[in-house]
C-alpha cells in the first residue's frame, strides 16, 4: 500500500477532496445538481493542480446509478469501479493524447463512440493532454463533439488549451484551473502528514510548499521524499532544508542580522560557513532576496502574515518582525535592491563567493557610495546610531529627515511629527546636501513608524 506514491493514494475520489479549485468544482457540482450537464468540458490549468482528477471525478459523478449527482454514492458498480483503488470502467476511457494524438487514433475514437455504453449511463471519452491532439485528428473528431449521440460525453484536459482547434473548444465549457494558494497547499500537507501519522517540525511544509510551486502533485512527491527519508523523530526542518537545497534560515538571520547592525565581520564570517557548508551560493542570494523581500512587506504591513502575504511559520514571523524594525525603511529597501542586481550578475564566471562577498560589502557600505539610495540608507543608519560616531544622542531638533521618501506612509497611530510641515527639511539632507543635526528626534519618530502595530501603508519599494 505504502509503496504506492503519495500523491496517488490521495487522489481525490470526489469534488469535495479536491482543493484550491472551488472555482471550478463548486460551478460543476451545481450543474450536476441542475441536471444542466453539457457534452463537452475542457479542464485546462498548471500541471498537478487536478485536471485529470477532476475529469475522472466528473465521469464518476455522471456514471453513479443514483445519479448524475455531485456526490456519488460510492457503492453502485460504476462507483466501485471508479474509485480510487478501483479498476477502471469500461465505459469511461482515457485517451493519452501525447502517444494518441493521430488522426487515425481520432478515427477509431469516432467509430467506437457511436456504440452505446456497456454498463453506465454514458460513454465518457477523457481526453487528456489534449493540447497533444493534431490538427487532423481534431478534424475527424469534429463532427462527433459538434452533435454527439445523447450517451456520449467528452472531457478535454489540457496545460495548454489555446492549442485546441477553436471549433472544438467553443463546443466545450471551459473550466481553467489554477495554481493552489501556498496557505491551502500547507494546511493540505499538514492533514496528509497528521494522516501519515509522521510528525514535521515547524517550518518544513513552507519549504515543501515553495519547492512545489503551486503544484499538489510536485507539493506531494516532494512531501513523500521527505517522508521516506524521515527518521524516528519525522521530517526535521534541518534534513529538509538539506534535502531540497534551502538555505537554513539561521543562516539567513545571521546575515540580516549583520547588515542591520553594520556589523562586517558577522556578514562575511555568514559567507564563510555558507561556502564551508556546501551550499550553493546563487541559492543562498536567492533566498537572502526572498527573506529582504519578507521584511520589506513586514515593514509596511506589519500584519502580512495574518493577511497571507507572507508565508512562515510563528516564531519566524516573530524574527522577521524584529528584523524588520531593526532596518530603516530606504536601508531595506537598499539591500532588496543590491542583492537582486547582485543576484542577477551571478550568472557570469567570476567566483560565486567573491560576488557574494561584493554583494555583502556594497550592502554594509552605503557611505563608500553617492547615489540616492546610499545616501538615505546612510540617514537611516546615523538616525539609529548604527556605525556613525555621534549620532543616536538625545535630544536635538528634528529635521524630519524625508521619511516618506520611499514610500512608507506612517500609520494613523504613529507619532511623527509631519514631515512636509518644516519646508525644505524633508527633503534638505537628500537633495541639498545640507548637514543632518544629530539627534534622536526622527530617529525616534521613525522608530514608531517601524513599530510592529504602527502600519503603514508603503508600496514595499524592490520587492520581487
Ligand atoms: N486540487 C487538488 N486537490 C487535491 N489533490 C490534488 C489536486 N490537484 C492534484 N492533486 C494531486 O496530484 C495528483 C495529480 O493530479 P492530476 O489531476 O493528475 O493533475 P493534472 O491533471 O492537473 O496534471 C492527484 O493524484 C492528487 O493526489
Ligand atoms: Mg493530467
Ligand atoms: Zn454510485
Amino acid at each position: 500500500m505504502s509503496s504506492l506514491a503519495l500523491y496517488r493514494r490521495y487522489r481525490p475520489e470526489s469534488f469535495a477532496e479536491v482543493i484550491g479549485q472551488e472555482h471550478v468544482t463548486d460551478p460543476l457540482q451545481q450543474a450536476l445538481r441542475n441536471n444542466r450537464v453539457n457534452h463537452a468540458y475542457l479542464f485546462s490549468g498548471p500541471r498537478g493542480c487536478g485536471k485529470t482528477t477532476s475529469a475522472r471525478i466528473l465521469a464518476r459523478c455522471l456514471n453513479c446509478e443514483k445519479g448524475p449527482t455531485p456526490d456519488p454514492c460510492g457503492e453502485c458498480q460504476s462507483c466501485r469501479d471508479l474509485a480510487r483503488n478501483g479498476p477502471g470502467s469500461i465505459d469511461v476511457i482515457e485517451i493519452d493524447a501525447a502517444s494518441h494524438g493521430g488522426v487515425d487514433d481520432a478515427r477509431d475514437l469516432r467509430e467506437k463512440a457511436f456504440f452505446g455504453p456497456a454498463r453506465s449511463r454514458y460513454k465518457i471519452y477523457i481526453i487528456d493532454e489534449a493540447h497533444m491532439v493534431t490538427p487532423a485528428g481534431f478534424n475527424a473528431l469534429l463532427k462527433v463533439v459538434e452533435e454527439p449521440p445523447e450517451h456520449l460525453k467528452f472531457i478535454f484536459a489540457t496545460t495548454e488549451p489555446e492549442k485546441v482547434i477553436g471549433t472544438i473548444r467553443s463546443r466545450t465549457h471551459h473550466y481553467p484551473f489554477r495554481l493552489v494558494p501556498p496557505g491551502t497547499l500547507r494546511d493540505y500537507l499538514a492533514e496528509v502528514c497528521r494522516k501519515e501519522n509522521i510528525p514535521v517540525e515547524d517550518g518544513v511544509l513552507p519549504l515543501v510548499v515553495r519547492a512545489g510551486g503551486g503544484s499538489v502533485r510536485d507539493s506531494m512527491s516532494v512531501m513523500d521524499q521527505l517522508l521516506a527519508g524521515a527518521g524516528d523523530d519525522g521530517v526535521t526542518y534541518a534534513m529538509a532544508t538539506a534535502l531540497l537545497g534551502y538555505t537554513d534560515g539561521s543562516l539567513l538571520d545571521s546575515i540580516v542580522e549583520a547588515f542591520a547592525t553594520g556589523d562586517g565581520a558577522a556578514a562575511f564570517e555568514v559567507v564563510d560557513r555558507v561556502i564551508e557548508s556546501g551550499n550553493d551560493p546563487r541559492r543562498f542570494v536567492a533566498d537572502l532576496l526572498e527573506r529582504l523581500r519578507d521584511l520589506v512587506i513586514l515593514a509596511a504591513v506589519p500584519d502580512a502574515a495574518e493577511k497571507g502575504l507572507i508565508d512562515a511559520p510563528a516564531d519566524v514571523v516573530e524574527r522577521m518582525q524584529a528584523q524588520a524594525g531593526t532596518f530603516g525603511p530606504a536601508e531595506l529597501s537598499r539591500a532588496a535592491d543590491l542583492v537582486n542586481e547582485g543576484l542577477t550578475e551571478m550568472r557570469g564566471a567570476t567566483s560565486p563567493r567573491l560576488q557574494l562577498e561584493l554583494i555583502c560589502a556594497r550592502v554594509l557600505l552605503p557611505a563608500a557610495y553617492g547615489d540616492e539610495r546610499s545616501v538615505m540608507a546612510r540617514l537611516d543608519r546615523i538616525e539609529r546610531g548604527v556605525n556613525v560616531s555621534g549620532a543616536g544622542g538625545a535630544g536635538g531638533a528634528g529635521a524630519g529627515a524625508g521619511m516618506p521618501a520611499m514610500g512608507y506612509v506612517p500609520g494613523p497611530d504613529a507619532h511623527v511629527p509631519a514631515p512636509a510641515q518644516g519646508a525644505g527639511a524633508g527633503q534638505g539632507p537628500v537633495q541639498g546636501g545640507a548637514p543632518i543635526p544629530p539627534g534622536g528626534g526622527p530617529a525616534a519618530a521613525r522608530a514608531a513608524v517601524r513599530a510592529p502595530g504602527a502600519g503603514g501603508a508603503g508600496t514595499g519599494a524592490g520587492a520581487p
